[in-house]
């Protein structure tokens, strides 16, 4: 009988689940030059993603004002799921946590206001019915 090789498997399993676990705990920590990559893939062709000029498609706004005018949760969820899939000209994208993450702290860095320190949900509107 080998009762110890039982033992062994459960240990790596734990070992196995515990990298499992601090691989998502990355998620959320995309850094800002990875977002900037991101950004010059697939949106700077027509959205400004520079702290300052116009865009180079007109009418698409620079993606300073756009981060500086939506409350964070709403941009998360929007990049997210395809930010922009309503607008015909835009690309279908869907970027992961990790990658929303690293997108708004670049944003955050050309517009010197930190995603910490930006309002998370929308100001309720008083002049709706809850
Ligand atoms: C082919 C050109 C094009 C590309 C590529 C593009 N966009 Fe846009 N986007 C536009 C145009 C034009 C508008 C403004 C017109 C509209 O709202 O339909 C817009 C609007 C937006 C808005 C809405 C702003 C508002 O105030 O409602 C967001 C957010 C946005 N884009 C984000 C992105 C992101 C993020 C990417 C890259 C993943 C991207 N766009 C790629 C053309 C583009």
């Amino acid at each position: 009988m080998k009762p110890r090789s039982g033992l062994i498997a459960l240990t790596s399993l734990a070992l196995l689940t515990a990298g499992v676990g601090s691989a998502l705990a990355a998620e959320g920590s995309g850094t800002a030059s990875d977002g900037k990559a991101l950004l010059e893939k697939n949106c700077g062709r027509c959205h400004s993603l520079e702290a300052t000029g116009e865009s180079p498609l007109k009418g698409a706004p620079p993606l300073r004002e756009v981060y500086l005018r939506y409350p964070i949760e709403q941009l998360e969820e929007g990049f997210a799921e395809g930010m922009g899939s309503r607008h015909r000209d835009m690309p279908q994208i869907q970027f992961s946590p990790e990658q929303v993450s690293g997108i708004l702290n670049y944003l955050g860095s050309i517009t010197g206001v930190e995603p910490s320190r930006r309002p998370r949900a929308a100001v309720p509107d008083e002049t709706e019915p809850p």
